[in-house]
């Protein structure tokens, strides 16, 4: 017996046969599970401090979220214990699953104990830079909350999404964020205009703890020539970011302008303002193809284009819906995986998350 259990028409489990691929979630639950859309982030510009008594690294940065999403299906029934499926086999089963963590952590809290199963249907690149994993275990609290009919407060659930990852926290607050301390302090922005934008993901594995660790080395060599601690670096990169958001984008009234023409000023400013990615000073010369799609979407006429987290995606936005679309599909005729799409400021985000669909 086989059962569709996704919408996108190809993610069947059977019974009989698929056990082993399924890591055993072949046992149904009540048919009414919670479906939550998993949208994924970018970052506009991400500045690396110092490594931290605990072995984290100061991190500022602006998060967005993106347009496109893995669906996490979250289903409670009758008994214990914690299933996660996926039809990807880079995808954990157990405890080094994120959804699974956070379900573990929202089943305490709740004080508790069900059955749950996870089933995350996978569109997003797995570990791509654009927060995959972070989103999924976001979406897995807010469908087991919802599933459970019950909400956990604001804070308890910031706490949580911090003990599970970084990049958790901004997923919820969505739009533009702010992210400081290791990436898990979040502080909503106003938000940014929708810009049109193309993901590019090579498929390079580059591994965030290894950047990490290559960012050190890199910058203890340039700290010997230099005798430079780095501490203004941090304070550089605010200064470039409050320029920029309080920049000729916005009319002397202080009211932004609306719609494209504003978008387009604003990513004029951005470019202006030289806002990077420290990661690509690391992640480039260790993987030369990385930096190559990003030459490839600079000589496409977008206006600003980067790495997203430690990579590998490269993204780039436009002013142009037609500019993007055209890029995307250039990148995917060469063998890049690569998307046309906008990115998602708060109140879509939200509505997007449970019902509205978007594009
Ligand atoms: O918090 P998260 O699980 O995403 O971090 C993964 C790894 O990335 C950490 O174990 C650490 O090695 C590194 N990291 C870091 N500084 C940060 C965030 C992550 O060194 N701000």
């Amino acid at each position: 017996m086989t059962r569709d259990v996704g919408d996108s028409g190809d993610f069947r489990i059977s019974r009989s046969s698929d056990r082993s691929i399924l890591n055993g979630c072949y046992d149904f639950f009540d048919p009414m599970s919670i479906s939550v859309r998993s949208f994924a982030k970018i970052n506009i510009g991400l500045k690396i401090g110092p490594r931290r008594d605990d072995g984290f690294h100061e991190l500022r940065t602006i998060y967005q979220t993106i347009a496109l999403a893995d669906v996490v299906k979250v289903d409670v029934g009758r008994g214990v214990g914690i299933d996660v499926c996926c039809k990807d086999p880079r995808v954990p089963a157990g405890e080094s699953n994120t959804c699974f963590r956070m379900a573990e952590r929202v089943l305490r809290a709740f004080k508790t104990r069900s059955k749950v199963r996870i089933t995350v249907e996978k569109k997003l690149p797995v570990q791509g830079g654009l927060g995959a994993a972070s989103s999924n275990a976001v979406a897995t609290m807010l469908g087991l909350e919802k599933a459970l009919k019950r909400e956990l407060p604001p804070g308890e659930r910031l706490r949580l999404a911090a003990e599970v990852g970084s990049d958790v926290p901004l997923f919820l607050i969505g739009g533009t964020v702010l992210g400081t301390g290791r990436g898990e302090q979040v502080y909503p922005l106003e938000d940014l205009p929708s810009f049109h934008c193309v993901i590019a993901t090579p498929e390079v594995g580059v591994s965030t703890p290894a950047a990490f660790e290559d960012w050190d080395t890199k910058f203890a060599a340039a700290q010997k020539l230099t005798d430079h601690d780095g501490s203004d670096r941090m304070s550089v990169f605010s200064h470039s970011i409050f320029e920029w958001l309080s920049g000729s984008s916005f009319s002397p009234t202080g009211v932004p302008s609306k719609g494209w023409d504003r978008a387009e000023a604003m990513l004029l400013d951005l470019v202006r303002t030289g806002i990077e990615n420290d990661f690509e000073s690391v992640v480039f010369p260790k993987h030369p193809a990385i930096r190559e799609v990003k030459r490839a979407l600079e000589r496409s006429g977008a206006r600003y284009v980067s790495l997203s987290g430690s990579g590998s995606t490269v993204y780039a936005l436009f002013g142009d819906k037609q500019d993007a679309a055209r890029t995307a599909k250039s990148l995917v005729d060469k063998g890049i995986p690569a998307h046309a799409t906008v990115t998602l400021p708060r109140s879509s985000y939200w509505k997007a998350i449970f019902g509205e669909k978007i594009g």
